[in-house]
């Protein structure tokens, strides 16, 4: 039942630690604006803001001005905007240290005495910060007053940008760390994958359509293919990426999540943990990929970018077939693949369903042309779902020609790219099914282990092995090929060479 307090309800205060940083600008503020317009903030809520930067309240109001004007060009903020002035008035900034034991102590003291009642109970967390300086924080909000006996009240929420470790060892530790201050179903990690309608949509069109899920499993599914490819490359990124590369960057986290909603068995009930159960069930099931599985690149022209090692050896593409250890999913390959500068921006899952068991035409020519079903779940762009089947040409011949039903996601609305206020609007609302838990990602640290150790001892003069604007390297359709397949774009339908 909602208090005056709302420490049965939502959160009264967000506090952003990290508030002058690049996230907080063209995330954050804006989404909690954008939350502000549909009227579903909390009217108690406040916002404070931290950092190192010696910034006024002011100064940070206007900051926040900037960032949401930015993603707001249309909407004149001026001091007669009330939409604005309700929002501003929700803005505070407090700066400080973040490994001073005082500030946690200034920090509680403010919110105390800025809202109403018990306020210092109940806070969102909000950490746009280096993994290190993360950890620094975690400790220090266990020793302050928002925590007795180390751990954080229990209204408390805490909501975490990636990265969530940089390999098994690291994330075990930030989770216990984590772990060792907050319960796991305070902890809010976000995956902004999960956050696009598209991804969400998986859940839908599988889990509600009765006629797919009968079909969705080694009795019917040949293989499944799931591309992640970008068209930008490191965009001067060159210093983050060298630490990062194609498997920490884009594998370990969204792909999988992506892979983990197609693969999942239905959720028990609709609430966040039967439904992060199920998906973790398919991190569990990823079988070890062994070398042979999985296939790096890195583009003609990586090694240039500034703040990159001259002879670098982290890959910017990746192309990998894994298996899921289930009983559904029993010897089908999942085909996955990432990369940076590659001929254009999709992610997309693509089923290719089993081949009809005789072809029964009578006509050797009109059998050959027939292809497979398959599937297209458009991601991004062009958001939208695809299925192609065969159909009779028109005319006296006996040809087989491929067509599709298509759905194309706006004819029913506009489509949210990515809504980092849904994510925030979840966290203020205790609804945890969006977010990584920690068991997940430990398995799916575990599950990329290999690759890692892979990618630190490439063959000599591996790279660069594909030129911007092309689908990765060579190596990469070898390793469809060796299977029979082929990768399939949207509306493809080449018969596997
Ligand atoms: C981020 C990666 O998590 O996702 C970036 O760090 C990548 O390198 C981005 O470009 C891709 O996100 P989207 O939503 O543009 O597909």
């Amino acid at each position: 039942m909602a208090t005056l307090c709302g420490l049965e309800h939502a959160p009264c205060v967000v506090l952003v630690f990290g508030a002058s940083g690049d996230l907080t600008r063209r995330k954050l503020l804006p989404a909690l604006f954008d939350l502000e317009r549909q009227d579903l903030l909390p009217e108690t809520l406040r916002v404070i803001g931290t950092a190192r930067s010696d910034l006024s309240r002011e100064q940070w109001r206007s900051q926040a001005r900037d960032a949401v004007a930015a993603r707001f060009p249309g909407i004149d903020l001026g001091d007669d905007n009330a939409l604005w002035q309700r929002f501003v008035a929700r803005l505070d900034y407090v700066p400080g240290a973040y490994d001073d034991p005082a500030h946690y102590e200034r920090l509680h003291q403010r919110i105390a005495s800025t809202c109403l009642c018990r306020c210092q109970e109940n806070v969102v967390f909000y950490l746009a910060l280096p993994p290190s300086v993360t950890e620094t924080v975690i400790q220090r909000l266990g020793e302050s007053p928002f925590a007795v006996h180390g751990r954080a009240g229990r209204h408390h929420r805490v909501l975490m940008e990636k990265p969530f470790g940089t390999d098994l060892e690291s994330a075990r530790r930030v989770n216990r760390l984590v772990g060792s201050v907050f319960d796991e179903a305070q902890i809010y990690r976000i995956d902004h994958y999960l956050a696009k309608d598209t991804v969400r949509n998986l859940m839908v069109f599988r889990f509600t359509n009765a006629i797919f899920e009968p079909l969705w499993n080694r009795q019917h599914v040949d293989h499944v293919q799931i591309t992640a490819a970008e068209a930008l490359d490191v965009e001067g990124r060159g210093a983050y990426y060298e630490e990062t590369g194609v498997v920490r960057d884009m594998i370990q986290n969204h792909v999988l999540q992506v892979l983990a909603l197609v693969a999942m068995d239905p959720p028990l009930a609709g609430d966040g943990e039967s439904i992060r159960d199920r998906k973790n069930d398919v991190f569990r099931s990823l079988r070890t990929p062994e070398t042979g599985d999985f296939v790096f690149g890195q583009y003609d022209g990586y090694r240039a970018e500034r703040g990159v090692d001259p002879r670098s050896v982290t890959p910017t593409f990746a192309a990998l077939r894994v298996f899921v250890d289930s009983w559904r999913w029993q010897g089908v390959p999942f085909y996955l693949r990432s990369g940076k500068a590659m001929s254009r921006k999709v992610t997309e899952v693509v089923i290719r369903f089993r081949s009809v068991p005789l072809c029964v035409l009578g006509n050797r020519e009109a059998c050959a042309a027939v292809q497979p079903n398959t599937l297209f779940l458009r991601i991004q762009p062009e958001e939208g779902i695809s299925l192609s089947f065969n159909a009779q040409e028109p005319g006296a011949g006996d040809h087989i020609t491929q067509t599709h039903l298509d759905f194309a996601y706006g004819d029913i609305g506009p489509v949210t790219a990515e809504s980092y206020a849904r994510v925030v609007l979840d966290t203020l609302q205790g609804k945890p099914g969006l977010f990584w838990r920690s068991d997940s990602i430990e398995a799916a640290w575990a599950f990329v282990t290999p690759l890692l150790q892979a990618q630190e001892q490439p063959p000599p003069d591996q790279f660069p092995n594909y030129r911007k604007g092309q689908d990765g390297p060579t190596a990469a359709q070898r390793l469809i090929r060796e299977d029979g397949r082929i990768w399939l774009g949207y509306r493809a339908s080449a018969a596997p060479a």
